[in-house]
């Protein structure tokens, strides 16, 4: 191909991926399959790589680019970046209202309310159209360059539709599925985890290596200009609107109201609603919508007079400790646990939290009797954030880890490196149990009705000892059936689910066997690397170390578990049991490509996530808010706004036996 050609070509494709991206990104609306998608950056990368001379920084194969920095340059924002002052309670919304119209008393006010995502506030600078500079806010003042951090995430435009020269500000934050998944492989990998999304955004921009930002699923929304000569937009309304129109990504959630009562309203009807938001937010945002007047409002020293921040209260609750244990995990790991004073938190009653580890126990000093605050954070089991000394009595007990295992009585030893101790005794009872609730887990083998309960009831009842044995249990329907809680319908079940659980991808069962630092997404790279458990099993340190991101330690950790003569015994038994050991391609039929869904409320037997997973896998889309393009709302108890306003479009409404039986599963 001639080059004039080439780059003929090259430039439609930008385009074209370019206006997808938007309709994916900013309109919520695409319009081709992601495979389609995938296609045209195939082509584009595979021209560019014949033509590397017509790449250019703004080309959509160009997110990740070059070598790590060496440091983060400094940027001095041309309009400072201003914080926002807070109001905590409705009485302060009402003072912010009445400052407002004591300082403009003839003008009608108009606000916008926004969400308050909870993320990093950056600037982005572009020049005609390109993406040339993005920062944190730093002081205000002075920010720190990370553009090649902000480049990688996908709803940053690198180019604008328009070629202006502009900066906007807006959120960066990382979705809360996209938290739970990464801390759930960081703690696979042995890593510390993050304590909140906010911290794993914040983390992972400030890194100095674009790699790490291009794996952590970042998301971001503009929510106003900064330095913006091009755009004259009579109030914020439309500065949001002209914003989109660039191609920048603004929230979906926001509304115009003309009193503080219809602020009030707008602001508690999201206190609830909030969990059932795909990101965290910590309140609202209160802005004037002229900018005339926002201009006549004019600043304090920090933050502007026009906008202002209503806080939810970080959801923590007050308990007493009413002693601390000791869980072994799976591979051993002892973490102290806080048995609480029964707390309700955040809609559920809390009776434990954890205590991380022995450093964290001790810096945080708790003591059995003391009083605490609890919160949840980024596990299931809510975390103690700190201990409320005025209320000591001086009766309590300080704590200290054991130096031997609570279940086997072996001793502990914490390595070099590790913030945990650990048991390293293999047949520890404790441990097996573990292993056995991780490989029945959902996002491992996933059998159902094999939750830790259960699991205990078939150990004590000398039915299992290892997973393999979970294999034998169809065989021990007669037995099962006399245990307490158990029922023939429930055996049924459990007996149905094991069987299913043979045929999970080889994936599923790489992360089920719990190698050290194999979380899901490692199985996943080595499952369709290696294509076989046996090509995975026979492969050397070297050849494992060659698979994109299995680093020394990992595979080290892979081969080690393998050569272990148990592993062999076990990996013996399981193939005898029938289970697949092959990555198999077959693709799930598209049965509901290009269908919109929303999804409201609690459905009877899967989540919210499990059921968007179903969807997607079957080709469709699901969004966040009803509109005319959707097709679908998925409605379950408890389900609220969404599904009015499903009904006031005349937009179809189902239940989950009707999407099960849509993805033909009935
Ligand atoms: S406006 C001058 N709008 O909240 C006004 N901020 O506490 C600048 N934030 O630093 C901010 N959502 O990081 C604005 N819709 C929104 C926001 C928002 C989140 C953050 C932002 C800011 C902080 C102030």
């Amino acid at each position: 191909m001639k080059r004039e050609e080439a780059l003929a070509q090259i430039e439609q494709l930008r385009q074209e991926i370019n206006e997808h991206n938007y309709r994916y990104h900013v309109l919520d609306d695409p319009q081709i399959s992601d495979t389609a998608f995938d296609k045209l950056m195939q082509q584009l990368v595979e021209l560019e790589r014949q033509f590397p001379d017509l790449i250019t920084p703004d080309s959509p194969t160009q997110r990740v680019g070059g070598q790590p920095q060496a440091k983060f340059a400094q940027v001095v924002h041309r309009v400072p970046m201003l914080s926002l002052d807070n109001a905590q309670n409705l009485n302060d919304l009402r003072d912010f209202v009445r400052r407002a119209k004591n300082l403009v008393p003839t003008a009608e006010l108009e606000f916008v309310i926004e969400l308050k995502i909870d993320g990093l506030a950056v600037s982005l600078q572009y020049e005609n159209g390109v993406l040339v500079r993005g920062s944190t806010r730093g002081n205000g003042e002075v920010g720190e360059d990370i553009t090649h951090n902000l480049r990688t995430v996908h709803s940053i435009p690198l180019r604008l539709r328009r070629p202006y020269t502009i900066e906007v500000r807006g959120e960066v934050y990382m979705p809360r599925a996209a938290f739970l998944a990464l801390n759930e492989e960081r703690e696979a990998q042995g890593q510390t985890l993050f304590a909140n999304p906010r911290n794993a955004a914040a983390g992972s921009l400030r890194q100095l290596d674009p790699k790490v930002a291009a794996e952590r699923h970042l998301e971001m929304i503009t929510y106003a200009l900064g330095y913006a000569p091009d755009l004259t937009p009579g109030t914020h309304y439309e500065a949001l609107l002209a914003m989109q129109d660039l191609g920048l990504r603004i929230n979906p959630y926001f509304k115009i109201a003309h009193s503080l009562e219809e602020v009030v309203d707008y602001c508690e009807s999201w206190r609830e609603k909030r969990h059932e938001l795909p990101f965290d937010i910590d309140g609202l945002v209160i802005k004037i919508n002229s900018l005339a007047l926002q201009e006549q409002l004019g600043t304090t020293a920090k933050s502007p007079r026009w906008a202002i921040a209503y806080k939810f209260p970080a959801e923590q609750a007050e308990t007493k400790v009413l002693g601390i244990t000791v869980q072994v995990g799976r591979i051993g790991t002892l973490t102290p646990i806080a048995e609480l004073e029964p707390v309700k938190l955040a809609g559920t009653v809390v009776k434990r939290a954890s205590l991380h580890n022995e450093d964290i126990l001790r810096e945080k000093d708790v003591r059995i009797g003391d009083y605490v605050l609890i919160q949840k954070a980024g596990e299931i089991i809510p975390e103690v954030v700190e201990v409320i000394k005025a209320k000591r009595s001086g009766e309590e007990k300080p704590f200290s880890m054991p130096t031997n295992c609570p279940a086997c009585g072996s001793s502990v030893k914490r390595l070099p490196d590790e913030v945990a101790l650990r048991c390293f005794n293999p047949q520890c009872p404790a441990q097996e149990l573990e292993k056995i609730v991780h490989f029945a887990a959902r996002g491992a083998m996933d059998i159902e009705g094999l939750g830790p309960a259960v699991a205990q009831q078939l150990i004590s009842a000398g039915l299992i000892k290892d997973v393999a044995d979970i294999y034998l249990l169809p065989q021990k329907r007669d037995v099962l059936i006399t245990l307490e809680r158990q029922a023939d319908k429930s055996v049924d079940n459990l007996i149905n689910a094991i069987e299913k659980s043979k045929k999970q991808p080889l994936w599923r069962l790489l992360h089920a066997l719990g190698i050290r630092f194999v979380g899901a997404r490692t199985a996943k790279l080595l499952a369709s690397h290696f294509g076989s458990l046996d090509a995975l099993m026979s492969a050397s340190r070297e050849e494992l170390a060659q698979v994109p991101e299995i680093g020394p330690k990992i595979a080290a950790s892979i081969t080690d578990f393998f050569a272990l003569p148990a592993t062999q015994e076990l990996i013996t038994r399981l193939r005898a049991a029938g289970l697949n050991f092959r990555q198999t391609e077959a693709k799930q039929p598209q049965l509901l490509q290009g269908k919109v869904f929303v999804l409201t409320g609690t459905l009877p037997t899967y989540s919210r996530e499990e059921a968007a997973q179903m969807i997607e896998a079957a080709g469709g889309k699901v969004t966040g808010s009803v509109s005319k393009k959707t097709d679908y709302v998925v409605a379950g108890e408890k389900a609220g706004s969404k599904l009015a306003k499903a009904l006031q479009l005349g937009v179809k409404v189902i239940d989950e036996a009707a999407l099960l039986e849509l993805l033909k599963m009935q």
